[in-house]
């Protein structure tokens, strides 16, 4: 592949390659072992027009792990602001021959649109409510590496299911791998096409969690909500907040996971997200290893590539 714009055409082995690519990349992205060069001479942008601490931070960090010289475009200061569209944005940029663009954009779509007129390699690093595949590969990772496999599991994704392109590439992956998926939500927080998904639906936490391997905390993303359905907040934590309550009805050894930024006291009570079945610290450690991972993939089909 040229490009990586979601989980959605990824084949289950590509998915494996890639996840045991990242796995390889551990030592250096704890910098156990030293930098790589497989980047070096090449160049990526970083073309953030969404907030990011997480995703932005490791992509930059990867990138310098692996010897590419590293550009974070500063949407908010750059000519975006002066009314500069996506593509004229993109299309500048590419005039300036980067090899690699990461984008996230607030539209689903904007970043297969914009793969469509640049000449370099795109990394979707998530389009609105479509896909976020980088998170869900190292949430893969994640899971992999506490459970030695993610066929047969059971994993409960919890939250606002309807505006999280968290949700959506994490149910394709783990499903596409063989996990079996319960989504819990209330109904206004689902989405509309929700029987598409495939997945076991569940409005109540006491039934859905019941016996799962991985609970996955999502975000109750106000910013995306009108303002006549955001629910009351004390209302939301104690039907679907995740209080030790609540996850002692998954198995005993359920990883706790959410992929950040928390409202705590919202979605997630701060003892269970600090607590011993919490890996969310280690879901950020391992960001790092997988877009070292997905770049290096990339970089072997970029021109003039030394790599094999
Ligand atoms: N999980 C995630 O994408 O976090 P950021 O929005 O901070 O990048």
């Amino acid at each position: 592949h040229q490009h990586l714009l979601g989980i959605e055409g990824l084949s289950p082995l590509e998915i494996g390659s890639l996840l045991d690519l990242a796995e390889e990349q551990i030592a250096v992205s704890r910098q156990i072992e030293k930098k790589k060069q497989t980047l070096r001479g090449r160049t990526q942008i970083n073309l953030f027009f969404e907030a990011s601490t997480r995703t932005q931070s490791s992509f930059e960090l990867a990138g310098k792990r692996l010897g590419a010289d590293v550009m974070n475009m500063a949407v908010s200061s750059s000519s975006v602001k002066k009314g500069e569209t996506l593509i004229d944005t993109a299309m500048t940029l590419n005039a300036m021959r980067p090899d690699i663009l990461v984008v996230r954009h607030h539209a689903a779509g904007a970043v297969e649109l914009l793969a469509q007129k640049v000449e370099c390699s795109v990394i979707n690093a998530g389009d609105g409510a479509h896909e976020h595949p980088t998170q869900a590969l190292l949430d893969a990772l994640t899971i992999r590496r506490h459970k030695g496999r993610l066929d047969g599991l059971t994993v409960a994704i919890c939250g606002d299911i309807r505006h999280s392109r968290v949700a959506r590439s994490n149910i394709l992956l783990l499903m596409g791998m063989g996990a079996r998926i319960r989504l819990i939500a209330p109904s206004t927080l689902l989405p509309s096409n929700i029987e598409c998904y495939g997945a076991e639906v569940f409005n109540d936490m006491r039934t859905g969690l019941k016996d799962a391997d991985v609970v996955m905390m999502l975000r109750l993303q106000r910013e995306r909500m009108t303002a006549a359905y955001v629910p009351s907040i004390r209302e939301y934590f104690r039907y679907y907040g995740l209080d030790e309550e609540k996850l002692a009805l998954a198995k005993p050894d359920a990883l706790v996971m959410h992929p950040g930024p928390m409202n705590r006291g919202v979605e997630i009570d701060p003892l269970v997200a600090d607590g011993p079945q919490s890996v969310i610290r280690e879901q950020v450690e391992m960001g790092v290893a997988v877009r070292m991972a997905v770049l290096e993939a990339l970089a072997q089909h970029l021109p003039n590539s030394t790599q094999t």
